[in-house]
């Protein structure tokens, strides 16, 4: 755990650095920190950066020509936590950043009462890094296309669970369609990672009764985590 809060204070540290130097002021002030976490924490930051421009020019499918920015994805580089939707929407189109419309302000809250955010803990990422027409669901051509971002963006943040965020998410992940209020008991398996599927924040948003069911779901994963 102390590991954790230590690896959490250089990521915050980096990110802050960053934000307000750039990339070249990275080495100074490392002395207080153990250089080889320090150096694990930025390589993996780097590795996702310099990643999602290897990739930020993605002409495999069609949505490519009409994206208006490569959705990539926000957060921690060593999240425990992953949050996996289905596809940017229009206003992730428009930022580059997926979950900022009214879904990704209601995932803020719900990730605040579990004691994260998306810089700290959590990564948030889609299936689909471009936005389908009229928000429509992810075609099979476009999945096999986008699947493995994000398969080495998980290899890259090796999170402990992955949440699968809606029943389209996780019928593309799981290759299997249940109705979701049965997928929510179940840990699956994720190439490895653990996998637990809860409502959409759009469907919370639709259906208020369904949050005290994704509150259960994220209690779940905090102690899930925490164990
Ligand atoms: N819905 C999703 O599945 N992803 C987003 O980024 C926004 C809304």
């Amino acid at each position: 755990n102390s590991l954790m809060i230590e690896r959490r204070k250089i990521y915050n540290f980096l990110n802050q650095q960053k934000s307000l130097f750039g990339n070249e002021l990275f080495s100074l002030s490392t002395n207080q920190v153990n250089p080889d976490l320090l150096s694990h924490v930025q390589n993996s930051l780097d590795g996702l950066n310099q990643y999602s421009k290897s990739i930020s020019l993605c002409q495999e499918c069609s949505l490519g020509a009409k994206r208006n920015n490569f959705v990539f994805g926000v957060g921690d580089s060593n999240a425990e936590l992953m949050l996996i939707g289905e596809a940017p929407r229009k206003e992730e189109d428009m930022e580059g950043e997926p979950f900022v419309g009214r879904a990704g302000k209601l995932l803020n809250k719900i990730l605040a009462a579990i004691n994260k955010n998306r810089l700290e803990g959590v990564y948030l990422a889609n299936i689909l890094k471009c936005r389908p027409p009229d928000n429509r669901d992810p075609l099979s051509l476009e999945v096999d296309k986008c699947e493995p971002y994000l398969l080495k963006q998980i290899e890259m943040i090796k999170p402990k669970l992955i949440m699968a965020l809606g029943k389209v998410s996780a019928k593309i992940l799981l290759k299997k369609e249940i109705p979701i209020d049965k997928m929510r008991s179940t840990v699956y398996d994720y190439y490895g990672t653990p996998l637990r599927v809860t409502y959409h924040p759009d469907t919370l948003l639709r259906n208020p009764d369904f949050k005290k069911f994704a509150w259960e779901d994220f209690q779940w994963a905090r102690d899930y985590l925490a164990r």
